[in-house]
């Protein structure tokens, strides 16, 4: 199995990561829906030009650094960071940014607001910034319309911004509480004679019933490029729609039901995403991956695990995002064939 592939290495299946954005791309368009992908899930400035290429209004980057590095290039323009950035360092390379491309943040407090309006004051356009929601998940985001009404206008009345609408990041299978949320906050605001321009939802793991909450004007998706097991366990998309795997190999055989690999929680990492194991390997129902330290797999099995010193396993991650994040370089492949290393241009980026 990609016998002049070194291991342990990732691999990515173009055919699959490219079919699994024309997809998702034709389900938007067919609902209307604006897709902003989070190239958090695969890092890869070229793969974020294929997303537009088929449709994308953008890119979601979580980081400054992120976005700087998906835009040195100049094929994306239009980037939105969905994350509070705070202090002068970060804030003047968002100025920096800004002449390049067209940019837009979130804030879910006053201390970004006026950090942000500091470093955008005498720019010549206004920065937009989306209040960020709390719509049940518990991260980030204000917790009441109440509290978005005041947000916005602390936003609209700071130098170098405007409001321009709303962000979140839901919780999976709550479309209606969600919906009911954030049209309580538009009503509110519009109530205020406030305009919300755009809303701003997304996630993977309800990726099929985006079309269940019209009222977001665009939709945010990282894992749907590569899927991984925690997708697969969702139903959301099967195995063979998993684009990203790891390569790794037997290096130990110690016991007739063990078996050791040599990707361990620097490779897989230590994600569980509340799954039994650290991967699915491919092929094999039977076995189950129940302990990693950092360079070793242990591998185990009910019965005789049939695996041999030298064997080459390929493992679906219970979290794609991560692993792609790992390595400095992925390999591509197409089916059987490898295409080739790619440098992983955003990994690390996290300022
Ligand atoms: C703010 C934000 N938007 C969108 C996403 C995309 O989620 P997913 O990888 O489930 O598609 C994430 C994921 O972490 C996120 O944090």
């Amino acid at each position: 199995m990609f016998t002049t592939l070194d291991t342990p290495s990732v691999l990515v299946d173009l055919d699959v990561a490219e079919a699994n954005i024309r997809k998702f791309q034709a389900y938007c368009n067919a609902h209307g829906l604006a897709l902003r992908p989070h190239i958090k899930t695969h890092k890869l400035p070229s793969l974020a030009s294929y997303q537009i290429e088929q449709g994308a209004i953008g890119v979601t980057c979580q980081k400054v650094s992120e976005a700087e590095a998906m835009t040195a290039d100049g094929s994306i323009g239009d980037v939105l960071i969905t994350y509070n950035i705070l202090g002068a360092a970060k804030t003047r390379r968002l100025r920096a940014l800004a002449d390049r491309v067209r940019l837009s943040v979130v804030a879910d407090n006053s201390e970004t607001v006026e950090g942000l309006s500091e470093a955008f004051a005498d720019a010549l356009e206004n920065l937009p910034v989306l209040v960020e929601c709390n719509t049940g998940a518990d991260r980030c985001g204000v917790s009441t319309p109440q509290d978005v009404l005041t947000l916005a206008r602390e936003i609209a009345a700071s130098p170098g911004l405007e409001f321009a609408g709303l962000m979140t990041y839901p919780p999976s299978g709550k479309a209606n509480a969600v919906a009911e949320w954030l049209q309580r906050a538009v009503d509110l605001l519009e109530s205020h004679g406030i305009a919300v321009g755009m809303i701003s939802s997304g996630g993977s793991p309800d990726m099929w019933q985006a079309h269940e909450m019209p009222l977001a004007t665009e939709y945010r998706i990282g894992t749907y490029v590569y899927n991984d097991r925690s997708l697969v366990g969702r139903g959301t998309c099967g195995w063979e729609d998993c684009a990203l795997s790891v390569l790794a190999t037997v290096v130990s055989v110690p016991a007739d039901d063990r078996a050791v690999i040599d990707a361990g929680s620097k490779v897989l990492t230590s994600d569980l995403l509340g799954l039994e194991g650290y991967g699915h390997v491919m092929g094999r129902d039977d076995l189950l991956i129940d302990q990693l330290s950092e360079e070793h797999g242990r591998i185990v099995c009910d019965g005789p695990i049939g695996l041999s010193v030298g064997d080459r396993l390929r493992i679906v991650p219970n979290h794609a995002c991560v692993v792609s994040n790992m390595l400095d370089h992925i390999e591509l492949v197409r089916g059987e064939t490898p295409q080739g290393q790619a440098a992983v241009e955003a990994r690390g980026q996290v300022w």
